[in-house]
């Protein structure tokens, strides 16, 4: 019997026993598991690729993992059925009130999401987001003295900046407000296990967020709407003027936490880690560099977003059924999810998935838009995803453009975590 026929067959066993009630194989499975398991958090691409050819749909302890391309799409554009489990944190952050990214599909959604996309839009990525990361990431390059730490001196200055001048909601501490962000962010997405002291820094973050924000709506209300400059806030300000429901202090406030979370830690994230793909490949960061320096952004932003395909933000999305399903319905692997099954739509696993995409293992800039799910698919597809498509690039782009690029000697120049976030990465430049 094969490696893949061992694994397999376990995991028949596994998964029609419902959990791991198998004695004999309990000690060693966990034992497998728990070394295992550091390993497969940091990298798990290796267990997918085995998933998707063997056991594509696995469920284990009610915990349904979904690997293949096509069945992820599947699972993320039926929001009736897979449905976003966020609501009841989400309400813990905002003080008792919902966030649109907990909602379900409803009118409340709908409101919310058009007054946000009338006041965050789509015109201001070319007029005023694009000018001001490229200002600020290359005014945070040039003062660097050969070196710098691309986490916490350009990755979470720059988004927490851009909230700041942009939303209109300027910080007292700009460290305060990316740490407070991050730790809302682990508390919301990432504390699967519901551990207590994240829970309660998270209450903290959150009440000094809704404090600061509360604060910074305060005080533009105070001055005359004449003497306003124009940021989402006002605009949010210009709303609740026009009568329009849902425009409350409290609602303007929630809907900027919310975004403003979702914003500053993932975008910090996704520039160390599609950086730290390109410095281990020294040729490609060469031809990412020289799309740079010419400034061809089209082709320097594939190389961001491929080299981010190898070590993404998240590695899938959580839903839960709300009904029986059968994901991968008609085919071989064709798998009952029952009703109540939490479900990990594994977008990291459908980005290497061969079926659809192209020689998945290779570094390739020439994919297609439709290869990536960095922003996640169907309803609750990233608010912010043409904003990163120019922030993330931004931000990297004027360290790119210098010669020399290259990790800081020793341990400095390593991608190190704090959590599920990045704490540190060390570049030197000439
Ligand atoms: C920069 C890296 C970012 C990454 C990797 C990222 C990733 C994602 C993903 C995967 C989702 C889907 C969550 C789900 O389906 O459960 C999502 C949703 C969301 N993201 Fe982002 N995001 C980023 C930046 C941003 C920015 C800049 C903003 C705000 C301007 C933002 C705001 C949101 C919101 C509000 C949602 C929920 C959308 C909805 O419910 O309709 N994100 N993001």
């Amino acid at each position: 019997m094969s490696l893949i026929d061992n694994l397999k067959s376990t995991l028949e066993k596994m998964e029609s026993s419902g959990s791991f009630h198998f004695a004999h194989i309990e000690s060693e499975v966990m034992e497998m598991l728990e070394r295992a398991k550091q390993h497969v958090l940091d990298n798990p691409e290796p267990v997918f690729a085995i998933l998707r050819r063997i056991k594509p749909v696995l469920i284990v302890k009610n915990i349904a993992l979904v690997t293949r391309f096509d069945d992820v799409q599947d699972v993320l554009v039926r929001d009736d059925i897979f449905q976003v489990t966020y609501g009841e944190k989400m309400r813990v952050v905002t003080g008792g009130n919902d966030f649109f990214l907990g909602m379900q599909n409803s009118p409340e959604y709908e409101r919310d999401t058009t007054h946000m996309r009338s006041v965050i839009r789509r015109s201001d990525i070319a007029d005023v987001i694009a000018p001001f990361v490229a200002n600020a990431a290359k005014s945070i390059v040039d003062s660097a003295a050969g070196g710098l730490d691309v986490v916490s001196q350009l990755g979470l200055v720059v988004p927490t900046r851009l909230v700041g001048a942009y939303f209109g909601t300027k910080p007292v501490s700009e460290t305060d407000v990316a740490g407070w962000a991050s730790t809302i962010f682990q508390y919301l997405f990432t504390d699967l296990n519901n551990d207590p002291a994240v829970d309660a820094a998270a209450r903290d973050a959150s009440a000094r967020t809704r404090a600061w924000l509360d604060d910074a709506i305060k005080e533009v209300k105070s001055r005359d709407a004449s003497k306003r400059e124009d940021t989402v806030l006002t605009r949010c300000l210009a709303l609740q003027a026009a009568g329009l429901p849902g425009m409350t202090d409290v609602d303007i406030r929630n809907n900027l936490l919310g975004l403003l979370v979702g914003a500053i830690p993932t975008t910090s994230k996704c520039c160390a880690q599609a950086l730290d793909e390109l410095l281990k490949r020294p040729a490609e960061l060469a031809k990412a560099q020289v799309a740079a320096r010419t400034g061809d952004d089209a082709t320097f932003a594939q190389y961001v977003f491929e080299a981010l395909r190898f070590h993404p933000n998240n590695p899938g999305v959580f839903r839960v059924a709300a009904e029986e399903y059968v994901v991968g319905k008609g085919q071989m692997h064709a798998t009952r999810i029952p009703a109540g099954t939490s479900v990990l739509a594994a977008t990291q696993s459908a980005m290497f998935d061969e079926r659809v995409v192209e020689s998945s293992k290779e570094f390739r800039i020439d994919r297609p838009a439709y290869n990536y799910m960095h922003w996640g698919v169907g309803l609750h597809t990233c608010f912010g995803q043409y904003i990163n498509q120019v922030q993330i690039p931004g931000i990297l782009k004027p360290l790119l453009q210098r010669g020399n690029l290259r990790r800081a000697d020793g341990d400095a120049g390593t991608l190190k975590f704090a959590g599920p976030f990045p704490s540190s990465l060390g570049v030197q430049f000439d």
